[in-house]
C-alpha cells in the first residue's frame, strides 16, 4: 500500500538557529504517524545532521537532502554526494525540483544519473516534475510531464522504481499562492500513474506515492489529500511555519 507523505521543503531559508527552533516546535507536538504515514523534512545541507539527530527515534519521521551531485565523488568543488548524505543516516533526497531544473540547467539525463546514485545507495529519491504556465495554457501538460518521467525514470528496473516517490509540482502554483484545483491535481496524478503503469505495470504504479506540490497550506491540505491519487504534499512556504506544517501533517489520510 502506498505511503501518505507530508514533505517540508525549506529551500534556501532559515539560519541554523531558526531551523532548529522550527523543528523543535513541530516535533514537540509529537504527532503520531501510523505505519502508512510519513513526515519528511528537506533541510539545507549544513543542517542535515542536526535535523537527523532531532528526528531520530521518531517513527516515520525522516530527513531529506534537497539535492545531490550527479557524480559519485572527486574534484567537484562545492558539490555534495549521495555517499555524504547517506553517511549522516539521512534517508531521502529530492531531485529535479523545478527551481533546480530552471536555475541550474538540470537535464533529464543528469537527473537519471542522480537517481541511479541515490537508489544504488539504498536511499529514497523524491523525483519532482511539473509544467510551466505556458505549457499548461497550451494544453500540453500531460505530454510534457510524461516526457519528464520517461526520460529520467524509464531506464529503472521495476524493483528500483518501487522505491521512488514522485512529486507533481506545477510551476505556476509554486510560491504563487495559486493552487491547482483538486480536480487538476487528481487528473494529473491519474495521468502520471497511467504513464507509470504503461511502462512498469499496474501493481508498481498503484504502489508509488505521488505527492502534490504548489501552495499547499494548512487550509487546503485536507481537500487535496482526500483525492484518491494525491498521496500527500511537498510543501515550501507553509513548511516554514510550525503550526501550518503540523496542520498539514495532521491532514494526511
Ligand atoms: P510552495 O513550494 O509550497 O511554496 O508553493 C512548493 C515547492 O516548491 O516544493
Amino acid at each position: 500500500m502506498r505511503k501518505k507523505i507530508a514533505a517540508a521543503n525549506w529551500k534556501m531559508n532559515l539560519t541554523v538557529q531558526e531551523g532548529e527552533k522550527l523543528l523543535d516546535e513541530i516535533l514537540k507536538d509529537k504527532i503520531v504517524l501510523n505505519d502508512n504515514q510519513q513526515a519528511i523534512f528537506a533541510v539545507p545541507f549544513p543542517y542535515l545532521q542536526i535535523a537527523q539527530e532531532k528526528i531520530s527515534g521518531m517513527k516515520n519521521y525522516f530527513v531529506a537532502a534537497q539535492d545531490c551531485s550527479d557524480k559519485k565523488s572527486g574534484a567537484y568543488t562545492g558539490e555534495v554526494s549521495v555517499d555524504m548524505i547517506a553517511s549522516l543516516q539521512v534517508t531521502h533526497v529530492i531531485i529535479g525540483h523545478s527551481e533546480r531544473r530552471a536555475n541550474f540547467n538540470e537535464s533529464s539525463q543528469m537527473l537519471a544519473d542522480k537517481l541511479n546514485l541515490i537508489l544504488a545507495k539504498g536511499l529514497t529519491p523524491i523525483f519532482c516534475c511539473g509544467e510551466s504556465l505556458d505549457i499548461r495554457e497550451s494544453g500540453k501538460q500531460n505530454d510534457f510531464v510524461a516526457t519528464q518521467i520517461s526520460e529520467s525514470l524509464f531506464h529503472l528496473e521495476p524493483a528500483l522504481m518501487e522505491k521512488v516517490v514522485i512529486a507533481y509540482e506545477p510551476i505556476w502554483a509554486i510560491g504563487t499562492g495559486k493552487t491547482a484545483t483538486t480536480a487538476e491535481a487528481q487528473d494529473m496524478h491519474v495521468h502520471l500513474r497511467n504513464t507509470l503503469a504503461g511502462h512498469f505495470g499496474d501493481k508498481i504504479a498503484a504502489d508509488i506515492s505521488i505527492l502534490y506540490g504548489g501552495s499547499v497550506k494548512g487550509n487546503n491540505a485536507v481537500e487535496l489529500f482526500s483525492q484518491p491519487d494525491v498521496d500527500g504534499g511537498l510543501v515550501g512556504g507553509a513548511s516554514l511555519n510550525a503550526q501550518e506544517f503540523c496542520t498539514i501533517i495532521k491532514s494526511l489520510p
